[in-house]
């Protein structure tokens, strides 16, 4: 889909977990691996071209063949960038997870087993009890939030986690 080498894998899997594991505590190997990702991609041209050739349905610039402005290369590489990240930390946080859960839950293992199709179900139930993503919104207007003061600006972390274990919405919520 990006358009870039699969032997380069192992590169992306370094600058995910620097970003998002390593670079939580230590702001140098967060922007080492963010600076290096980004020069990475300051090659939007052939990655951004590669990818609209092999999936015309994919096309991060219309412009393509033209001059192009530094606006429309930035939100090319920042495109390139969302997607790697978005596609890799995901999937394996949620795959972990996973199987972590049936290694150590020999009921459900064997429940799986004897009932594929229950599979679907399983893969929604996963998501919810282990919410391998959560999302942050920047706050636009001031406001409360269930009694908290928040200002324009405000970052507000949205607990994913918590609200998939509410047990006023999901009976036995705490349960996995
Ligand atoms: C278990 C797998 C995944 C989960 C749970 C997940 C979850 C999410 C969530 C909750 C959002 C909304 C973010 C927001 O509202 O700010 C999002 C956005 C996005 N995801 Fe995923 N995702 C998964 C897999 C993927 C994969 C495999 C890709 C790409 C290969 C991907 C690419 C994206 C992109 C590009 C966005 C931003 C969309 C936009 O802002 O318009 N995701 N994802």
């Amino acid at each position: 889909m990006l358009g870039i080498p699969e032997k380069d894998g192992e590169l992306f899997i370094n600058w995910i977990h620097d970003i998002l594991e390593l670079g939580i505590k230590d702001d140098r190997i967060l922007m080492q691996a963010v600076q290096e990702m980004s020069a990475y991609f300051r090659r939007p041209d052939r990655a951004a071209q590669e990818a609209s050739h092999r999936r015309p349905d994919f096309d991060v610039d219309e412009r393509a063949g033209q001059e192009r402005s530094a606006a429309v290369r930035r939100a090319c590489a920042g495109t390139l960038r969302l997607l790697l990240i978005a596609g890799i930390d995901t999937t394996w946080s949620a795959i972990g997870a996973s199987l972590w859960h049936l290694a150590k839950t020999p009921a459900d293992r064997k429940r799986l087993i004897a009932e594929p199709e229950l599979l679907p179900t399983a893969i929604e139930e996963f998501l919810r009890a282990y919410s391998p993503v959560t999302m942050a919104r920047e706050v636009m207007k001031e406001t409360e939030i269930s009694g908290c003061p928040v200002k324009p600006g405000n970052m507000v972390l949205l607990s994913f986690p918590a609200a998939n274990r509410d047990p006023a919405v999901f009976p036995d919520a705490d349960r996995s």
